[in-house]
């Protein structure tokens, strides 16, 4: 079992999760931070912290985030770990809330490429 990142941490990126985690799994892109499944310890510390409530046990997963853990355990490979708190992104309050804002996730073109390649 692993923790996963939902798609409501898209443009929002709170942090919270960060903050507690003991392994550093967490990874941070552009519009959203992922949990790298490998180095989950499966703690469970991080899920309450979440304001948005984006963060579940891959067994876990609500109907319409089934792919999170996919999208985690590949973004994960690409992103850059992320230890400490960061400000929120600007229109965090905006999208607070929203359902499945998969459609909004940034990915820069390199990773698009790696993930090209890895394909
Ligand atoms: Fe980190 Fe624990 Fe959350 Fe896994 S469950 S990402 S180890 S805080
Ligand atoms: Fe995202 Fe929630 Fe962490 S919004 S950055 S998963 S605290």
């Amino acid at each position: 079992m692993t923790y996963a990142v939902t798609s409501g941490c898209i443009n929002c990126k709170f942090s919270d999760c960060v903050e507690v985690c003991p392994t550093d799994a967490f990874h941070e892109g552009p519009n959203m931070l992922v949990i790298h499944p490998e180095d989950c310890i499966d703690c469970g510390l991080c899920e309450p912290e979440c304001p948005e409530k984006a963060i579940f046990a891959d067994t876990d997963l609500p109907d319409d985030e089934f792919n999170a853990l996919d999208i985690n355990t590949r973004l994960a490979e690409c992103w850059p770990v992320i230890c400490k708190c960061i400000d929120p992104m600007p229109e965090a309050e905006r999208w607070s809330g929203v359902a499945n804002k998969w459609p909004l996730l940034e990915i820069e073109a390199g990773v698009l490429a790696m993930e090209t390649d890895a394909s």
